[in-house]
């Protein structure tokens, strides 16, 4: 079997930070509040007109050029969103456009703040199974597009931002080493956007009850998303014959800097062993684990032959984790 890898990561995200203090203009809180529950200071905001494919794109661009893989090479782009530029067409194909993947298949993924991982374990059995060579997975939201800045429960959380790698055929000893994907339907209703699907579709009267807007139960999802951290990780291990110890840097889901630390004490790593961007750029959804890995990329915190293990949760209610040799 072809041993799939990656090859090259990239990321982007807006220039405009939003910052407690402005918050605290805008909603009923406070820094000491934001800092103390989530770990978040400031977060990146989308400019009015941007899209999800403006960051996509830069992101694809940059994972592209640092593996030194030409976009016509492509042969399929996997774009995980739940804030696409449109229904449809998918996001995917208007970065396959945009980059100059002509030779590219496209599509969209949702799995909520777990794409990033479907997305790579889908990237990972295409390259295996010599389906494609090249497939780049970006993971692109801008949730403030879907975040109602009166509701203060939500609107401290969430930002704006995109990452991406290319996964292709690597040499003996590196590459992914195991996958774990779960989901729970039955939760659903904990973390959802109401509005705007089949079941719902867009009105005046949608529009004026605020139905267009992420809803979510923060105490029911944190205690599935402490739970999902620590047993997908586990199961991930396990599948891929490795103990914590073997871990060289955990990339967890960006949600709350306390879960993260759960996460963190569950398994004994030190603070260095584990990648945090909560306290700059919030929850980005999906972006968040490709975000932290190309910081830690780019950084110098982990290089070719190191462990990574990523690990994430989101609507669904849905979990994964990766396991991969760089
Ligand atoms: N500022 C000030 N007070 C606030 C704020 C705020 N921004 N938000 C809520 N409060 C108040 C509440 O009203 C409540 O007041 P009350 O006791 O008078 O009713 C009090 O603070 C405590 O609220 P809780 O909801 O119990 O606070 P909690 O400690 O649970 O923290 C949080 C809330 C941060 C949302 C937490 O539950 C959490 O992080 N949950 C997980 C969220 C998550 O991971 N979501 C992402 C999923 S991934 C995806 O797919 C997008």
């Amino acid at each position: 079997m072809i041993r799939a890898g990656i090859l090259g990561t990239g990321s982007a995200l807006p220039q405009r930070v939003l910052t407690n203090a402005d918050l605290e203009q805008m909603v009923d809180t406070n820094d000491e509040w934001i800092v103390t529950r989530t770990g978040i200071r400031e977060r990146r905001i989308a400019e009015p007109g941007e899209t999800t494919s403006d960051y996509a794109v830069a992101a694809c661009q940059q994972a592209l050029t640092r593996a030194g893989v030409e976009a016509a090479a492509v042969d399929m782009v996997i774009c995980a969103t739940v804030t696409p530029d449109m229904v449809f067409p998918a996001t995917a194909c208007l970065v396959q456009d945009r980059i100059g993947a002509v030779n590219a298949g496209a599509f969209d993924l949702s799995a909520a703040c777990t794409g990033f991982l479907y997305g790579l374990a889908c990237a990972a059995a295409m390259v295996q199974a010599g389906l494609n060579r090249y497939v780049l997975v970006c993971a692109a939201d801008l949730l403030s597009r879907i975040t109602d800045y009166e509701d203060r429960k939500t609107c401290v959380l969430f930002g704006d931002g995109a990452g991406a790698v290319l996964v292709g055929p690597v040499s003996e000893g590196r590459g992914f080493l195991s996958f774990d994907l779960g989901s729970d339907g039955s939760g659903g209703h904990f973390l959802y956007l109401p509005a705007g699907g089949s079941k719902m579709p867009a009105s005046l009267e949608t529009i004026s009850n605020r139905q267009h807007y992420l809803k979510m139960e923060g105490q029911e999802t944190f205690k599935f998303a402490v739970k999902a951290m620590a047993s997908s990780t586990e199961r991930v291990l396990e599948t891929a014959g490795l103990t914590k110890d073997d871990i060289d840097l955990l990339v967890p889901h960006q949600a709350n800097i306390r879960i993260i630390d759960a996460a963190r004490k569950r398994f004994g790593l030190d603070e260095d062993k584990v990648a945090v961007t909560i306290h700059k750029y919030g929850n980005t959804s999906a972006s968040s684990i490709p975000i932290a890995l190309d910081e830690a990329v780019q950084e110098g915190r982990v290089g070719s032959g190191d462990v990574v293990v990523m690990v994430g949760f989101g609507g669904g209610l849905t979990w994964g984790a990766a396991a991969v040799r760089l």
